[in-house]
């Protein structure tokens, strides 16, 4: 195998291990805190039916964690293996981050198992929630650190570069960068969204196999009332990563934008296609682009023109831009009239058609979670370090990445159809009525 191959075979390995860590690595970041408020407003209404939902969503829960810790020891190993010159260059500054991630882990880890054995041993249950705390602390914490060492590879700074090494490393200068804040916070919310919308898609689904018990409306007016703020919170914080775009990294926002000319007065373009270099078929909102980049309509956005031909990231970052921010609003808007129609009692919310809208939510927040970070890492393109290493020179010259290829392509195919059937026969063998009943019998609480 030659080095373009080498090359090629990691870029789509780290591609698919990626692409298949970020679902389970969301939902394991969004649902402790869905946890958390279950629990909490089951206590706060003494409701049973608030408490297993959180009992439910906790077991649910260690499943997608377990896969989320394979898969994430995967892009550890895979960092070194097909990575080898960049962690060579740049492993001293982010080995801070990543072991602050492995410790958030171990934190949460550690938590989630006393959790777990303790439901029923603690008299006042607020105790045992303060229990979670750590978990939800310890989750999230996981993805600030590894979002802080993708946003170091965006926008490096915090050392002096002496004949092509890294030198005077400052890790905290290195942590806090410019790309540091709008990532974190854009990648939380969103896997807080993500996991919302993900849960009120079962929810919706057994209202719509048949089950109308009360915990499904309960769940599902739930989910989709955190839904709401995350999502709403997610496009607020992503207008904010375009402005910060806007400052570091605007070849990214030109590529995604297809902006090619520097100009004053920039109109933002929706969808459309490219042909032969000549944009077909888009909505051009007038000033858009001068907004979203520098809050000012008039403002000159710098275009696609400035940069060298062999520096300008992909144009196709311009559909998955278009996938995220759609699926955004339309979550958004989805969520909004939901929770009007509760309030005011529209029969419409309660319709079939309405719920497998909601069912289909759950993987289209999916999808604008892959759209968001494929947009994200090939709008980063050529470089793996900005600025300071192109991805072609930072890649392993094995001639056996096609087989590595191949055995994750098969480890990742048995992780996920084992992980749906294990969930699917945990849940299917425990009906939320048999629960409800035993609990009933063995606690005597109030059910109904
Ligand atoms: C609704 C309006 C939204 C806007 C304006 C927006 C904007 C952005 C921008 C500009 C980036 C690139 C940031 C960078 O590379 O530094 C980005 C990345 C990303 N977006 Fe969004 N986004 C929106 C909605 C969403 C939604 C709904 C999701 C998922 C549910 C999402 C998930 C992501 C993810 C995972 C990334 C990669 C991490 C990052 O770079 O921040 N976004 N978004």
């Amino acid at each position: 195998m030659g080095n373009e191959e080498a090359v090629f075979y990691s870029r789509v390995l780290t591609e698919l291990t990626l692409s298949f860590h970020i679902i389970y690595a969301t939902i394991g970041v969004g649902v402790p805190l869905m946890i958390m408020i279950a629990q909490w407003v089951g206590i706060r209404k003494n409701d049973e039916h608030y408490i297993l939902l959180a009992r439910r969503w906790a077991r649910g829960f260690v499943i997608t964690v377990a896969v989320g810790v394979v898969t994430g020891t995967a892009i550890g190993m895979q960092l070194s293996l097909l990575w080898p010159n960049f962690m060579e260059l740049a492993g001293n500054v982010i080995a801070l981050p990543l072991f602050l991630e492995t410790f958030a882990f171990f934190f949460e880890a550690i938590f989630l198992g006393i959790y777990l054995y303790t439901w029923d041993r603690f008299e006042n249950q607020k105790k045992h929630l303060l229990l979670l705390i750590p978990v939800a602390i310890g989750a999230s914490a996981s993805a600030v650190f590894i979002t802080i060492v993708n946003a170091f590879m965006n926008a490096p700074q915090g050392f002096d570069v002496l004949n092509g090494e890294l030198v005077n490393i400052n890790p905290l200068l290195a942590m806090f960068n410019p790309a540091m804040p709008t990532k974190v916070a854009h990648v939380v919310v969103t896997a807080y969204m993500t996991a919302a919308f993900v849960l009120a898609a079962i929810a919706a689904f057994r209202l719509l196999k048949g089950s109308n018990h009360i915990y499904h409306k309960k769940a599902l007016f739930l989910t989709m009332k955190v839904g709401l703020v995350f999502s709403i919170a997610a496009a607020i914080i992503g207008d904010f990563s375009g402005k910060y775009l806007a400052e570091y990294q605007p070849e990214k926002l030109a590529a995604a934008e297809w902006h090619f000319e520097t100009e004053e007065n920039a109109p933002l373009i929706l969808y459309g296609v490219l042909d032969n270099g000549e944009v077909k078929y888009a909505i051009k909102i007038p000033f858009a682009l001068s907004i979203l980049a520098h809050f000012n309509p008039t403002a000159e956005v710098i275009g696609l023109d400035q940069f060298p031909e062999d520096e300008i990231p992909p144009l196709y970052i311009h559909y998955l831009f278009d996938i995220m921010v759609t699926i955004g609003v339309w979550m958004t808007l989805l969520s909004l009239v939901y929770w009007l129609g509760v309030q005011m009692r529209w029969k419409m919310v309660q319709s079939k058609l309405f719920r497998w809208l909601i069912v289909l939510g759950g993987p289209l927040s999916i999808l604008a979670i892959e759209a968001g970070w494929w947009l994200a890492e090939v709008g980063r393109q050529p470089w793996i370090l900005r600025g300071l290493m192109r991805v072609e020179d930072a890649a392993t010259t094995s001639g056996h990445v096609d087989t590595m290829l191949i055995l994750f392509s098969g480890l990742y195919l048995v992780l996920g159809v084992g992980s749906i059937v294990v969930l699917t026969r945990m849940f299917r063998r425990n009906p939320v009525e048999q629960e409800l009943e035993d609990r009933h019998a063995t606690k005597g609480a109030d059910i109904s």
